[in-house]
């Protein structure tokens, strides 16, 4: 199958020296491209700013910003069998970009920045891309998980979101083990164990590919 990966985080600038970001270390999603690549698909990554090594064999698109990895997205997902948004991308991002280095000006102990709504990626993959393939998504969330995930799944049109519980220590951003759980339509939700996100990945990816094997064959 073609898969469609997207990982780690977006960077939005403020000015030539400054950016708003998020700690996404992109470890599951370059995990998930890796796990891909050895079960024999053919993986697209696009990845956010890393520290990590894209795994041999990935088709990497570097990109920096929402926008930037909004239009990756749009430009590569037609094709794709499956496309898996793990990736922590911005919701908001300054609604305008200085030129110069904002200075620290006299007195002035507060500076205000007006944000504005980054593009929503895996939102746009159906309602205007006309994405007609297996969608997943992921929901990191810090409370009520499953009902915000649920929500999530149904109004983003995926086949399967991924609940991510990114309030527990040891899980989640930046770290070498993850605890999510499935959710799927028409079906109870289904925990799987905590567990390094390579092991994780393999498992995640065994079940995405039945499933959307299943639904190409319906
Ligand atoms: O990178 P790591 O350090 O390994 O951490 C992994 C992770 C915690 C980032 C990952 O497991 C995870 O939960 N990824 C989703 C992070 C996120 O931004 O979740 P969200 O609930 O804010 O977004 C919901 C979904 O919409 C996600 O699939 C996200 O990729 C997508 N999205 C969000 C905002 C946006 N503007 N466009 C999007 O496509």
């Amino acid at each position: 199958m073609k898969i469609l990966i997207t990982a780690g985080p977006t960077r939005e600038p403020l000015d030539p020296v400054r950016y708003l970001t998020n700690r996404s270390s992109g470890k599951m999603g370059y995990a998930l491209a890796q796990a891909a690549l050895e079960a024999g698909h053919q993986v697209t990554l696009i990845s956010g700013p890393t520290a990590l090594t894209a795994p041999e064999g990935v088709s990497l698109i570097r990109i920096e910003t929402a926008r930037q990895m909004f239009e990756a997205v749009r430009d590569h997902l037609a094709s794709q069998d499956v496309a898996i948004f793990s990736a922590a991308v911005a919701d908001y991002r300054p609604a305008a970009v200085a030129e110069q280095k904002i200075k620290k000006t006299g007195d002035t102990l507060t500076l205000t920045l007006t944000l504005e709504k980054t593009e929503d990626i895996l939102g746009s993959a159906r309602s205007l891309f006309g994405y007609t393939g297996f969608l997943v998504g992921f929901a990191a969330e810090t409370q009520h998980l499953l009902a915000h995930a649920e929500e999530k799944r149904q109004r983003k049109g995926c086949d399967l979101l991924i609940a991510n519980d990114v309030s527990q220590p040891g899980i989640g951003f930046d770290s070498g083990e993850n605890e999510v759980t499935l959710c799927l339509p028409d079906a109870a939700p289904i925990p799987l164990p905590r567990q390094t996100k390579a092991a994780l990945a393999r498992e995640l990816l065994a079940f995405i590919s039945q499933q959307a094997t299943l639904k190409t064959s319906l």
